[in-house]
């Protein structure tokens, strides 16, 4: 395991955390959300919405956000902060949700991520996800398609 995987917890996201998400996102993303879209995710009921906070520092330097919707999982976001990248907290997120969708029986779990994004794409992969379509020009800023993944657990 990398050394920095060791020491992290995954929590529950909350008001005073969505500073940091923010910043994780404005670090990387060309058309990044508004900052209102991320305390509307910790309102919905079926958002599933957790930071990975570093155990020493209680920085948050990750986090992750789906919706379970019956037996249907869909991933909305995940990010890492850039400094800590590729050092296994991706993984760890991904796994947490693994652990709730199937403790949930969740059935199937889908994603989109534009086609460009190697590092995402290359996760996802890795954890079995299946590419089903491509939705043409789906994102702006840049425009570009959207590879939609799925990955059916049952
Ligand atoms: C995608 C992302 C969350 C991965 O987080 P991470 O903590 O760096 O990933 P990990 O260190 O846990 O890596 C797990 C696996 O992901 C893949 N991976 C991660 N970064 C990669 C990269 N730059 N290139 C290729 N594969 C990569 C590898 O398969 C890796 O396994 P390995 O270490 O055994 O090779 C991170 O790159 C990120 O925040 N990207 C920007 C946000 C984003 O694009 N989110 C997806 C929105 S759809």
């Amino acid at each position: 395991m990398p050394p920095a995987a060791r020491n992290i917890l995954i929590r529950k996201a909350r008001p005073a955390d969505i500073e940091a998400v923010y910043y994780i996102k404005q670090e990387q993303f060309s058309n990044p959300w508004k900052k209102q879209s991320f305390y509307d995710e910790l309102d919905h009921d079926i958002a599933f919405f957790y930071v990975a906070e570093d155990g020493s520092t209680h920085e948050i330097i990750g986090y992750i956000i789906f919706w379970i919707i019956q037996e249907t999982l869909e991933l909305h976001d995940i990010a890492v902060i850039e400094k800590n990248k590729k050092k296994g907290i991706g993984a760890q997120l991904m796994d947490f949700m693994l652990e709730i969708a199937r403790a949930r029986q969740v059935e199937e779990i889908f994603l989109e991520v534009r086609q460009s994004n190697t590092a995402a794409i290359t996760l996802y992969e890795k954890y079995n996800f299946k590419r089903i379509d491509v939705r043409k020009n789906y994102y702006t800023e840049p425009v570009e398609d959207a590879a939609i993944y799925a990955l059916f657990l049952k």
